[in-house]
């Protein structure tokens, strides 16, 4: 697509991109992005549930190696928009979709593309942690990779080290590796989660109010961990915690009724939104 429709300009235009030290030359999609690379470009997305339109006419570009927060109220297509960005509908029967949805320049949903390849790109890590319960700690992280038929015993064991350590996860498990997943605590159970997520190396990762389950010490380790994701993963973020939409996303979209009704800098959404819609469910008048 070389022209762009007018709802996507139009949208474009509404979400001020700060392009390295010269905001002034904010993108356009017309005009190639130098200093940000885009993860997702999304246009003119629909969705259905059988009959039952979910999503409409959603068109984002996601940054790369940023992090995204998605808000809005229950129902209004957050989850369902995730579950779109690593193909999780092609698993339920009647989904129907429109649009096109790009992922570092590659068609997700066009002809020849492997829907398990894409989930391999786009890890996603679940609200309610779960972990495999009959397998332990290590076996939890490198399932994944075991079942890509990985079988080099020094390739599982640095991968394993590495995934725990960036998940933040190794210096309290490092001696319990052999230990059931499930002995882990709740908090610990989604970062082994997210660490088995990162033991396939995505390059995104896709995480549905994962501290909804979790305390606040956990939820802050969490959040922590997302900052240093960031440095290496494109990260979106489903919550409905505007605290944490606040604090660890440097992007936000608000979505409401299946529509995007503004997207951009967090700073900007959660301090003076363009929109009224936006301005009434960032101040807590409905939710
Ligand atoms: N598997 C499904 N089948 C049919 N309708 C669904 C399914 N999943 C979600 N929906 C509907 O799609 C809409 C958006 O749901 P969802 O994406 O889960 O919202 P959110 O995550 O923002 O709470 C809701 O109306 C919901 O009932
Ligand atoms: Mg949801």
């Amino acid at each position: 697509m070389s022209t762009l429709p007018e709802t996507a300009r139009a949208s474009a235009a509404a979400a001020p991109i700060r392009v390295s030290a010269t905001p002034s030359t904010a993108a356009t999609a017309d005009v190639p992005v130098e200093a940000e690379e885009i993860a997702f470009d999304i246009r003119n997305f629909s969705m259905w549930y059988g009959q039952r339109q979910a999503l409409q006419d959603i068109t984002i570009r996601i940054a790369a190696r940023k992090v995204t927060a998605i808000i809005g109220p229950s129902g209004c297509g957050k989850s369902t928009f995730l579950r779109a960005l690593n193909r999780m509908h092609d698993l339920t029967p009647g989904t129907r979709l429109e649009g096109s949805l790009k992922h570092f320049g590659r068609d997700l949903y066009g002809p020849g593309i492997d829907a398990t390849a894409v989930r391999r790109r786009v890890g996603m890590v679940f609200q309610k942690s779960n972990p495999f319960p009959t397998m332990s700690i290590a076996e939890n992280v490198l399932v994944g990779l075991r079942l890509n038929g990985v079988r080099d015993r020094s390739v599982l064991q640095e991968r394993l080290e590495q995934s725990l350590r960036m998940a933040a996860l190794w210096d309290e498990v490092k001696d319990l590796l052999n230990r059931p997943g499930t002995s882990l605590s709740g908090g610990q159970q989604q970062r082994l989660c997210i660490a088995r997520s990162l033991a396939v190396q995505p390059d995104t990762l896709l995480m549905d109010e994962p501290c909804s389950a979790l305390d606040p010490i956990a939820t802050a380790k969490i959040e922590e961990l997302i900052q240093t994701l960031r440095e290496k993963y494109t990260v979106v973020i489903v919550t409905h915690n505007m605290q944490q939409a606040a604090r660890a996303s440097d992007r936000t979209a608000f979505f409401y009724m299946g529509r995007l009704i503004e997207f951009g800098d967090t700073r900007k959404i959660f301090t003076n939104p363009g929109n009224p819609q936006t301005e009434a469910y960032v101040s807590g008048r409905f939710g």
